[in-house]
């Protein structure tokens, strides 16, 4: 495509996301208005897409400089990327499908601005920190996390006393996981496996590893869509969950013997490998929406294949010494965003909020905070909540002054 071409399509998308974003937009507005972010330092790694990009302006227009990049190297909108630098002036460096070793360039090249505040998914850019870059550490100041490994990852760097300022952690503010983790990943992974394959969802089995907030969202979007959903999972009480939702539970290896698909969203290493691949159905789909491409083992299908092809935009065949033919999407990157658009707008627009928020409480509010992982305080997942339920038309109801006096009591009858 034409670069101009692209560009339009870049402004353009970043405009449809902004439309549809009124959450951030009501924040940005006293944001700008305050100049809240003035002479801050924002360095970002994050999905570079329309809805990330609505952020990364919002912290720019609020007076900080800000310098973006992807967290994963097939997430990228090159047309978002090429409009951010071209049109909007913010500096990007994420391109989709660049090498590991590119990535890293990029990513160290938001650590060359010396950053204030650092913005993350995944955490890579928080470990490279903490590695190779050490001599950043002693002006950083805060961070928050995004995703749900991002935090996994943080946790343990905290607990090993390695961690070197205070991070929050977004991912767990209820009005991020409850309607990103499940309602944004159960939307996004569909969005990403059938623009992938063209294929029906009513009537496949259809295996969900993981029965987290994502997994939950995915299991229940293809329910919906008529799919025969199994789950696996490792831990006890999330499995009864799941069986109790309705759904079929089993472990891994006895699932994928009847899986038409499969979708991994567990935030760990090995689900899939070789021993689970060697009795899947000839024809079987294999997605992962898990941040990381390492749930489902690309090593074991190769020890298993004899040849591997592209035969769709993000889907790779591979075809089994056993003569089966396994569909690997999105190079085991997460389907929703490698394959798919990501979390809808709408979504986004809450998640984005708390990370707007929370910048600024790192910034202002929570400026002594020891190096450690915070949960996000309560009045910001209020703040949106109320935001968005003004945003979507909705009123609810109060308590009266009696009823909050009934609610304080213990005794009988007050
Ligand atoms: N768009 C931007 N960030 C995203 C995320 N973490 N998940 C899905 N879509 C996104």
């Amino acid at each position: 495509m034409p670069s101009n071409e692209l560009l339009d399509k870049g402004v353009k998308r970043i405009e449809w996301a902004r439309t549809h974003m009124p959450v951030l937009a009501k924040i940005r507005e006293r944001m700008v208005k305050e100049q809240a972010f003035e002479g801050l330092k924002v360095g970002m790694a994050l999905h570079t897409e329309a809805k990330t990009a609505v952020l990364a302006l919002t912290i720019q227009e609020a007076g900080a400089e800000v310098r973006l990049t992807g967290c994963n190297p097939l997430s990228t909108d090159d047309s978002v990327a090429l409009a951010l630098n071209k049109k909007y002036g913010l500096e990007t460096y994420a391109k989709r499908g660049q090498s590991q070793k590119d990535y890293y360039i990029s990513l160290n090249r938001v650590l060359d601005m010396k950053p204030d505040y650092v913005i993350d998914d995944g955490a890579d850019l928080i470990f490279l920190l903490h590695t190779k870059r050490k001599e950043l550490l002693p002006t950083v100041k805060g961070g928050n996390e995004e995703t749900t490994t991002g935090v996994m990852r943080i946790r343990a760097m905290a607990q090993e006393g390695s961690l070197k300022f205070p991070v929050m952690s977004v991912n767990d503010a209820y009005m991020k996981y409850m309607f990103d983790n499940r309602y944004g990943t159960g939307q996004s992974t569909m969005d990403g496996i059938m623009a992938a394959t063209n294929l029906v969802i009513a009537g496949k089995n259809f295996v969900v590893a993981g029965y987290g907030w994502c997994g939950k969202g995915i299991t229940m979007r293809a329910k919906g869509m008529g799919a025969d959903v199994t789950v696996c999972e490792v831990d006890p009480i999330r499995a009864i969950e799941a069986r109790l939702d309705g759904f079929a539970v089993k472990p891994i290896a006895e699932a994928l013997k009847e899986a038409d698909m499969v979708v991994s969203a567990t935030g760990c290493k090995d689900v899939v490998t070789a021993k689970h691949l060697r009795n899947v159905k000839d024809g079987c789909v294999l997605a992962n929406s898990g941040h990381f491409d390492n749930e489902i083992s690309k090593a074991g299908l190769r020890e298993l294949s004899k040849k591997r092809r592209k035969v769709r935009d993000s889907v790779h065949e591979y075809q089994l010494k056993n003569g089966k033919r396994v569909y690997l999407l999105a190079d085991g990157r997460l389907v929703n965003l490698a394959a798919g658009q990501g979390h809808p707008a709408e979504i986004m627009d809450m998640s984005f909020a708390i990370q707007a928020l929370c910048l600024e409480y790192m910034a202002f509010s929570a400026r002594s905070l020891e190096p450690d992982v915070y949960d996000v305080p309560d009045h910001i997942d209020e703040q949106v909540a109320r935001i968005k339920l003004k945003t979507m038309g909705l009123e609810i109801d109060q308590l009266s002054d009696s009823q909050k006096k009934y609610m304080r009591e213990w005794r009988e009858g007050t």
